[in-house]
C-alpha cells in the first residue's frame, strides 16, 4: 500500500517535474560551467611555461579544487568522470554516466558538435527525486600533451604518469573526442 501510495504520489509529481528540466538544466549550468574554461586557460598557461610534466598539478590538483569550490558554494554533488580514467578512484563513473558518455560518443560520432553535448534528466535515486546533468568534455589541443596518443606525449610526463597512474586509461585521444564529462547531482 505504502509502495502504491508513493508511485501515485510519483507519478502525480512527474508533469511538473518534466516541465523544470529545462530551468534546471540552465540554473545547474550557470553555476557550475564557469568552472571549465578557468581550468582550460591554466593548462595552457601552465603546459607553456612548465611543460606537460610540470602543468601535471593544474588537472590533478586545481580542476578538482575548483570542482570542490563549486560543491561547497551550492551543496550539489560535482565531479569529473571518464569512460577511460586515468584515476579511476576519483573518475569512474556510475551507470547513468556510463549511459550518457556512451551516447555523447555515439552523437559525436554521428556528427554533433562535442561542446554542445549534454543532458539533463530528473530521476529517482534512493526513492528520492534528484536532478543529474552531466556535460561532455572534449580534447581540445592542450589536452593531448597529456591524453593524447602514448607515442607523443614527451619522456618526463610518460614516466610521472607511469609512477603515479600505473593502470592509467586516459591516453590516445584525438582532438573533438570526449574525454569524459562534468556531472553534477541535485537533490530536489
Ligand atoms: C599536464 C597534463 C594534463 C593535461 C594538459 C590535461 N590533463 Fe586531464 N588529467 C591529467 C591527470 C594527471 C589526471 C588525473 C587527475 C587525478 O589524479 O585526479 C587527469 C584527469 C582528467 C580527468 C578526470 C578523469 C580521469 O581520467 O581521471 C578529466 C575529465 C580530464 N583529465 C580531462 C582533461 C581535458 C578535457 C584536458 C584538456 C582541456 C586535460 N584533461 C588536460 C593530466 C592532464
Amino acid at each position: 500500500m505504502k509502495t502504491l501510495l508513493s508511485i501515485t504520489l510519483l507519478l502525480a509529481a512527474l508533469p511538473a517535474l518534466a516541465q523544470d528540466v529545462g530551468a534546471l538544466t540552465s540554473e545547474t549550468k550557470k553555476a557550475v560551467l564557469p568552472v571549465l574554461p578557468k581550468v582550460v586557460k591554466a593548462m595552457q598557461e601552465s603546459v607553456a611555461s612548465k611543460g606537460a610534466a610540470g602543468a601535471i598539478p593544474v588537472c590533478k590538483g586545481l580542476a578538482p579544487a575548483l570542482i570542490k569550490e563549486k560543491r561547497q558554494e551550492t551543496g550539489w554533488d560535482i565531479r569529473r568522470v571518464s569512460l577511460k580514467a586515468r584515476n579511476a578512484e576519483r573518475g569512474a563513473p556510475d551507470d547513468w554516466e556510463v549511459r550518457q558518455l556512451a551516447d555523447f560518443n555515439i552523437r559525436a560520432a554521428q556528427g554533433e558538435t562535442p561542446e554542445t553535448l549534454e543532458k539533463g534528466e530528473i530521476v529517482s535515486l534512493e526513492g528520492k527525486p534528484v536532478f543529474r546533468y552531466i556535460k561532455a568534455l572534449p580534447v581540445v589541443e592542450v589536452c593531448l600533451k597529456c591524453h593524447g596518443p602514448l607515442a607523443t606525449l614527451d619522456a618526463d610526463l610518460k614516466a610521472e604518469l607511469t609512477k603515479n597512474y600505473p593502470q592509467d586509461q586516459a591516453t590516445g585521444y584525438a582532438r573533438g573526442q570526449i574525454r569524459g564529462g562534468l556531472t553534477v547531482k541535485r537533490p530536489l
